[in-house]
């Protein structure tokens, strides 16, 4: 894991009671930052999540709020700026499959206007909404943003076509804030490909297929947290981009490998 001296900074994580976030904000945590944790109201792992690291000596605090609604996703990036003295960097890492098993392409029935609904304002509008509430903050601290997209983003396949296209939105509008934001304030995104954490969503994992995985295993949340940290505390001509974090599955399997039947 890379680090970075990040003592005086201010960052907020949402989704980050577990995965992705959670590791997002220990890595932030150990290099000295200051960290609001932000996850579901009532999810009783923010509380626990945040209790442990304070233990552990961290500068972290609690910013409960639903990404997916305007009211509650604005007033938890104002307070958690008001809590912690300002902002450096915005994490958008709170995300939804909406399912529990992956929904293929052919079933539209299945991605109704509800399930659409609740991935937009989850996985696109729930960043948009934080961004907007913390742009003026991270403008004047010259911060960055970091968004959690997915290589379903880029090359569809995973746990629906709505999921697929919210995260191809985020990707794009990571370009678009790159471009409203700069010079002041930063803008990427990473696109993970497998993760191993509690996420909704059960895929087959089969030992053959993460052996078609150039790097031979799923992700961990470390391996995804620390290509954040980079993005935020390094990284000051990148802007706009996305970096793939995917142990090379998107890269594809050797032509010399043997494929499993079915993936
Ligand atoms: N797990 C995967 O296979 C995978 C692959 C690619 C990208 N991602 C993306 O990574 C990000 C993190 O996922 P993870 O794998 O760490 O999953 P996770 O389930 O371990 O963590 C997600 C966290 O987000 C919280 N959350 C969900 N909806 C929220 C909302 N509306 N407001 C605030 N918090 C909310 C959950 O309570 C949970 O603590 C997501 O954006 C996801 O789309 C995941």
């Amino acid at each position: 894991m890379i680090s970075s001296d990040l003592s005086g900074r201010k960052a907020l994580v949402t989704g980050a009671a577990s995965g992705i976030g959670l590791a997002t904000v220990e890595a932030l945590a150990r290099n000295g930052a200051s960290v609001a944790l932000n996850d579901l109201p009532g999810n009783p792992a923010l509380d626990e999540q945040v209790k442990r690291l304070s233990a552990e000596g961290f500068t972290v605090i609690a910013a409960p709020g639903n990404a997916g609604d305007a009211d509650s996703a604005g007033q938890m990036v104002k307070k958690a700026i008001s809590d912690l003295g300002g902002l450096d960097f915005l994490v958008n890492n709170a995300g939804t499959p909406g399912t529990n098993k992956p929904i293929s392409p052919a079933d539209l029935a299945s991605q109704d206007e509800a399930f659409w609904q609740t991935l937009l304002s989850v996985n696109l509008v729930g960043p948009f909404r934080c961004t907007a509430a913390a742009v003026d903050a991270l403008r004047e601290s010259k911060g960055a943003i970091v968004n959690t997209a997915s290589i379903a983003g880029i090359v569809g396949n995973g746990s629906s076509t709505v999921y697929a296209a919210t995260k191809a939105a985020l990707i794009n509008m990571t370009r678009e804030h790159a471009r409203a934001f700069g010079p002041d304030i930063r803008v990427n995104a990473i696109a993970p490909g497998v993760v191993v954490s509690n996420w909704d969503c059960r895929f087959d994992r089969t030992t053959e297929f993460l052996n078609t995985i150039p790097m031979k295993r799923a992700g961990t949340p470390e391996d995804y947290a620390e290509a954040i940290l980079f993005l935020c505390a390094g990284g000051a001509y990148i802007t706009g981009q996305t970096l793939v974090v995917d142990g090379g599955l998107t890269a594809g399997p050797s032509s010399t490998d043997k494929l499993p039947d079915a993936r």
